[in-house]
């Protein structure tokens, strides 16, 4: 841990006037001194009486007085104080270290010129199937978690045999293995073709390799007999070899996105754990976020958009202080105003990240209202984005049936009433009723709510919803 600095502290005015404020009251002359007799605070007398100030039981700094029991109250008080400014850094320091991984990831990420591994398959299974005779071609890929083939793409439908090649053994497994590509003209008399059925005669099958390593195999067969020959080998190995340099970086792409995500999780965690009344609620708002959407009919881009912002719709909480986030008691309006400001935050720091920007209407413009009544921007209706107005719902209903310690949550069918009551003015009432056709649906029900830890809560669908 650093070195705690107490001079810095005790030069903050808002520290010295609190001092002063408590020497005045309480009628006791003190001095502060650091661990290393250096004065810091007042002008110091010949007093007897010292205190320390510990850090995690490391002595700071040393506080003095003519009466002990006078000055045990103050240095309690720096203790505590100390304490705060100690936590308030690492968190700080702990936030600024997510933020800057999350940024060094996607700027890798962004260099690497990717695709997606099954549209490469399927792009290399239409050529091979325009240029080579082949009833079923089909591209096997090994799961790096069972280290098994497995099925990625197939041409030939129902009467493909891509299930029985799923086998790692037979001969997809020998290619695997040896790393060379082979012509097999007669499958039946060859004892190496026994995994697979009988419905193939002629085979031609190339592994896909990439930087030596073997990513998986190629299978092109017929289901008459037909002699491939040295040609049909050479293209269709030109062509394997063409994919395997994408599918190689699209996997890594693919495994970088997924850590990014996960990145993009633990730091939304970060921010859930600062507030103690939250714990489950944006895993809450994601799945209702979700559930919604599938009533919505929306293209995939916006689904996967949809998930980080519900994921990440309080990321601006990050600078709002822990006073007013862990207050339970009802807030001022000046905190209020306070609170307000996590969409216009939550903008400015998705900002800096290119691959969040999509994200940004999303997270800004989840405490708009449908009647143009909302934040930050008094947006009305339409003007809210699509993704904004479905995490206004998910987030809204959730803390409405959340536990507060100071109240129960609304029970499930009441606050359905409630969101019902506040369907075309607080709420876009297509997403109501996409919402109501998930709780139809079964998607979303008190089973599956009590099943996530439950946490945050709010009045009903106006009230406190932060
Ligand atoms: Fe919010």
């Amino acid at each position: 841990m650093a070195i705690f600095n107490l001079k810095k502290l005790l030069l903050k005015k808002d520290i010295t006037k609190l001092i002063e404020g408590l020497t005045v009251s309480m009628g006791v002359d003190v001095c502060i001194k650091d661990s290393a007799g250096t004065m810091l605070y007042g002008t110091g007398g010949d007093y007897l009486s010292g205190l320390p100030i510990t850090v995690d039981g490391k002595t700071v700094g040393w506080i003095y007085g003519e009466n002990v029991s006078k000055i045990a109250a103050m240095a309690s008080l720096l203790n505590y104080i100390v304490g705060a400014e100690v936590q308030k850094k690492a968190l700080a320091a702990e936030t600024l270290n997510k933020y800057s991984e999350l940024t060094m990831l996607y700027d890798f990420v962004e260099k690497v010129n990717a695709f997606n591994v099954k549209e490469i398959a399927e792009f290399l299974i239409k050529h091979v199937s325009e240029q080579i005779r082949a009833d079923n071609v089909s591209v096997m890929l090994t799961d790096e978690i069972t280290g098994m083939l497995k099925l990625v793409a197939e041409s030939g439908g129902e009467s493909g045999n891509g299930g029985a090649q799923m086998s790692a053994f037979g001969i997809a497994g020998v290619v695997m293995h040896s790393g060379k590509a082979e012509i097999i003209n007669d499958c039946r008399s060859d004892p190496r073709c026994a995994m697979e059925t009988g419905s193939v005669s002629s085979l031609i099958c190339s592994p896909i390799k990439a930087k030596e390593k073997a990513l998986g195999i190629v299978m092109a067969s017929t289901i008459e007999p037909f002699n491939y020959t040295a040609d049909d080998l050479n293209f269709f190995c030109t062509l394997v070899s063409q994919a395997a340099f994408a599918m190689d970086n699209a996997r890594l792409y693919e495994s970088l996105k997924e850590a990014f995500i996960k990145t993009v999780y633990t730091l939304a965690e970060t921010i859930e754990k600062r507030d103690p009344y939250t714990g489950g609620h944006t895993k809450r708002v994601k799945e209702y976020s979700v559930a919604i959407s599938a009533n919505l009919g929306i293209s995939a881009g916006d689904k996967e958009r949809l998930e980080l912002a519900a994921v990440l719709h309080d990321i601006g909480k990050i600078g709002v202080s822990d006073n007013v986030l862990r207050k339970t008691a009802k807030l001022t309006d000046e905190e209020f105003e306070e609170i307000k400001t996590h969409t216009t935050c939550g903008r400015d720091i998705l900002s800096y990240i290119e691959e969040l920007k999509g994200i940004i209407p999303g997270v800004k413009s989840h405490h708009e209202r449908f009647d143009g009544r909302g934040y930050p921007d008094k947006l009305k209706g339409l003007e809210i984005d699509l993704i904004a107005r479905i995490i206004a719902v998910a987030d809204t209903f959730d803390a409405m049936t959340s536990d507060r310690p100071y109240r129960k949550g609304l029970p499930f069918g009441t606050a359905l009433q409630e969101l019902r009551k506040c369907s075309g003015t607080q709420f876009d009432p297509t997403v109501v009723e996409a919402f109501f056709k998930a709780v139809d649906n079964n998607k979303i029900n008190p089973e599956n709510q009590e099943k996530i830890i439950r946490g945050d809560n709010n009045d009903a669908c106006n009230s406190d919803s932060r």
